[in-house]
């Protein structure tokens, strides 16, 4: 008889950075979720999934980062356990690596939004089933995915292009630079000062990958792409007046957006804030990408968790 735990370790693959995938496995799954969505929009089933369960834990907050994984399990055939730290024993204070434990005995997937990155990769070196990073203080790679797979629906290749990223050098801006270096493509960053990239946190990658720009104007020269996020990640909070300060120069706005190509597109992760990190008329106006990009959570997902349940399906 097949031991459902000890099949599940030989093959047992993480999503816990961008980097987790080679090259290859990125461009497969991005290939996956361009072939799901059209099912979906086809109205096509397709339920590889049934069977399987997804457990999400949420430290923090979310929006589209639950409804897209509850959704696109269910589209699978699959079902989906919503946890909280509030309504679990995590809250209570039970140790990650229990809780990893016994959660993935009884689930087939867990996906888990936390704080720092060192939580997930406790989780998963204790869990017998792959998990996925629904994002931490560190990295947010089904977000990037995400992106990723948006600018190849509206542009085609991203190889060789410039990503422009003006504002905090959080989760999502060290997401783009692993995904500049594993996909071919330039990131320039901007951010004000006492805000900038960790030097420690880029040893080790290509510095032809990234640039950084003091003024945010000169970042957008020339940029294929232009992206921002929330001046203050959830956890920050505390410091969220000293950041409105800090980032003020830091808004996308139009004369921004005039310094790029003139097909330039504008992404943001969401939730934004209209007048802080970019404009109504940027994030309103014709550039701007960002609801394909959210509905875009759900095919990119749907295709990783494709991948890590069944491997290269083709
Ligand atoms: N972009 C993103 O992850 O959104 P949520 O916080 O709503 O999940
Ligand atoms: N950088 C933001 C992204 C939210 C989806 C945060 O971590 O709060």
């Amino acid at each position: 008889m097949t031991d459902k735990n000890a099949t599940a370790h030989k093959t047992l693959r993480h999503f816990l950075q961008l980097t987790d995938l080679s090259r290859a496995e990125l461009i497969h799954v991005l290939e996956r979720a361009r072939i799901i969505k059209d099912k979906f929009k086809r109205y096509e089933p397709y339920q590889p999934l049934h069977d399987r369960t997804l457990a999400m834990v949420f430290e923090k907050a979310s929006t589209r980062t639950r409804v897209s994984f509850e959704a696109g399990m269910y589209q699978m055939g699959g079902a989906v356990i919503h946890l909280t730290t509030n309504d679990s024993q995590l809250g209570r204070s039970e140790p990650i690596e229990d809780t990893a434990r016994v959660v993935s005995r009884m689930v087939d997937l867990v996906m888990i939004r936390t704080f720092e990155q060192s939580r997930i990769e406790r989780f998963s070196e204790y869990s017998r089933v792959p998990v996925i990073n629904g994002l931490t203080n560190e990295y947010h790679p089904c977000q990037i995915l995400a992106d990723v797979f948006t600018y190849l629906e509206h542009r085609e290749s991203i190889e060789g292009k410039v990503v422009a990223w003006i504002g905090d050098a959080n989760n999502m801006a060290y997401t783009w630079i692993q995904a500049a270096e594993r996909l071919g493509f330039k990131l320039h960053f901007s951010a004000p000062p006492g805000y900038q990239l960790e030097a420690q946190r880029l040893s080790g990658m290509d510095p032809t990958v990234y640039q950084s720009f003091d003024n945010p104007h000169d970042a957008c020269e020339g940029a294929d792409l232009i992206t921002t996020d929330v001046w203050t990640s959830m956890g920050y909070e505390a410091e969220n007046e000293a950041r409105k300060k800090a980032f003020a120069n830091w808004c996308v706005d139009s004369s921004m957006m005039a310094r790029a190509k003139p097909d330039a597109l504008f992404m943001h992760c969401l939730p934004a804030h209209r007048g802080e990190e970019v404009t109504a008329d940027v994030i309103d106006g014709p550039q701007s990408v960002v609801w394909d990009e959210a509905e875009n959570r759900l095919h990119a997902q749907k295709a990783l968790m494709e991948f890590l349940l069944l491997g290269q399906v083709n």
